[in-house]
């Protein structure tokens, strides 16, 4: 399928930086340096960097969960200042509601934000359906496996229609052959759906099977280092010389990282 995308950045990030301040010795922890990031409309774009350096609070800032210290986030052209419906955040942790069944999981966040019931129910189903889980709509939580429980969260953000998709190693906590399936299906879902996602992962594997563009950031205070551009077809195959050259190009990126790290 070809990919369509806009020369007009969705999302834009101007000269981000955040510092947090250590509140019992009142030490500055500079975590983000200038990072400058435009994603297009439609576009599967990866983040790959040492722990610790700052890709969850990036996350978060373009959420609206956290403030940065200085820079902007911009939707569509227009300033983020607080979270909002427009951005989809997902989780490593499912943080889905334990008493209640996946179907009102999935209508949680319509219900809140008034739509008609009867339609958030329909678009709830509608995409229980694309996410293979129509028959387990009345079960609870506890009651799937983990990549269920995952594909129960992605619905739940996904049914308040967010203009991009941001997700946090949502896969990190599942094993590897629930991983690789749940990778399977994120590209299924966004080639299908043309949605803007863009993906936090400690794995370079995932990052060269999922994006179009893989980021490195450096350690911190993190800034956008390097720029891998992955223009392998979809679905991409892990064993195809293209995606191994390209998996030990970021992973010599990251291992240089990591040496400057401890010099
Ligand atoms: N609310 C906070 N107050 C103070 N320091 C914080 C806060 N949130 C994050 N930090 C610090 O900011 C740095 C970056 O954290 P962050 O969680 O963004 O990194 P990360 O790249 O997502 O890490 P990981 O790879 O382990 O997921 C860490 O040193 C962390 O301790
Ligand atoms: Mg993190």
């Amino acid at each position: 399928m070809e990919i369509k995308a806009g020369r007009e950045p969705l999302l834009e990030l101007r000269s981000l930086s955040k510092s947090f301040v250590e509140a019992r010795t009142g030490k500055v922890l500079e975590v983000l340096s200038d990072v400058d990031l435009r994603i297009a409309p439609g576009t599967f774009t990866c983040l790959v960097g040492p722990s610790g350096c700052g890709k969850t609070t990036l996350l978060r800032i373009i959420a609206g969960l956290e403030t940065a210290t200085a820079g902007e986030v911009l939707l569509e052209g227009s300033p983020v200042t607080g979270p909002g419906p427009d951005r989809g955040l997902v989780f490593q942790e499912y943080a889905l509601f334990p008493w209640r069944t996946v179907l009102k999981n999935v209508t949680f966040g319509p219900d809140v934000s008034g739509e008609t019931r009867a339609g958030a129910i329909a678009d709830a189903r509608e995409l229980l359906e694309t996410m293979g889980l129509s028959t387990h709509e009345d079960l609870y939580p506890r009651e799937l496996s983990g990549g269920m429980k995952q594909r129960v969260a992605i619905a739940r953000t996904l049914a308040v229609k967010p203009k991009v998709l941001l997700m946090d190693e949502p896969f990190a906590s599942l094993d590897a052959q629930a991983r690789n399936a749940m990778q399977e299906f994120l590209v299924e879902l966004w080639l299908r759906t043309g949605a803007t996602i863009v993906f936090v992962t400690h794995s370079v594997d995932e990052a060269v099977f999922l994006g179009q563009e893989v980021l490195g950031l450096s350690r911190r205070p993190a800034r956008i280092v390097q720029r891998f551009t992955c223009d392998l077809a979809y679905p991409r195959n892990r064993t195809d010389p293209g995606f191994t050259a390209l998996r030990a190009r970021i992973l010599e990126y990251l291992k240089q990282e990591l040496v400057d790290d401890h010099a």
